[in-house]
């Protein structure tokens, strides 16, 4: 659903805002099986996206990915670096946390009140549970 009905647009859209020197991909005999970006704000970044083909995961793409984006970002001086995976996505939390990212800046908590959506148990935070 990223990127709606026109994805090649929203990419361009992305490019544009955040500049093709801040995108990096992992090729495999000429062929791109991941992508990771930065988008700069002052001393801060986030690290988005970061993205494995499918059939190409547990292979080691990913980590490298991260690590590379890690370092273009100590390069840049930046000082914060955030990932936002979603809540119920559980892999990429382990990932980004056995990546290095070991501190929870902001939560994002949201109430349904449409019930159009379907929520499963996840994560305790707090002491308190939260579906996900
Ligand atoms: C998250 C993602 C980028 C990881 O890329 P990857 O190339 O599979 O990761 P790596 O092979 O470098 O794995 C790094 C570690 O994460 C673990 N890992 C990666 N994907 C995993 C998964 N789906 N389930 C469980 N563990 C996983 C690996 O076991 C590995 O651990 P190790 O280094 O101790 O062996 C990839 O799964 C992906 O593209 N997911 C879909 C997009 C996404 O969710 N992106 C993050 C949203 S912000």
């Amino acid at each position: 659903m990223i990127g709606g009905d026109d994805p090649g647009a929203q990419f361009d859209h992305h490019l544009t805002a955040v500049g093709p020197e801040r995108i990096w991909v992992a090729e495999q005999d000429s062929v791109v099986v991941g992508l990771t970006g930065l988008i700069v704000d002052g001393t801060s970044a986030e690290v988005e996206p970061v993205v494995v083909t499918d059939g190409e995961r547990g292979r080691g793409i990913g980590r490298a990915l991260v690590k590379r984006v890690i370092e273009e970002a100590g390069a840049l001086g930046i000082g914060l670096l955030s990932v936002r995976p979603v809540g119920r996505n559980t892999a990429a939390l382990r990932f980004f946390r056995d990546s290095g990212f070991n501190v929870l800046g902001h939560i994002e908590a949201l109430m349904d009140l449409s019930e159009e959506r379907e929520w499963i148990d996840g994560e305790t935070i707090a002491g308190r549970e939260f579906k996900v």
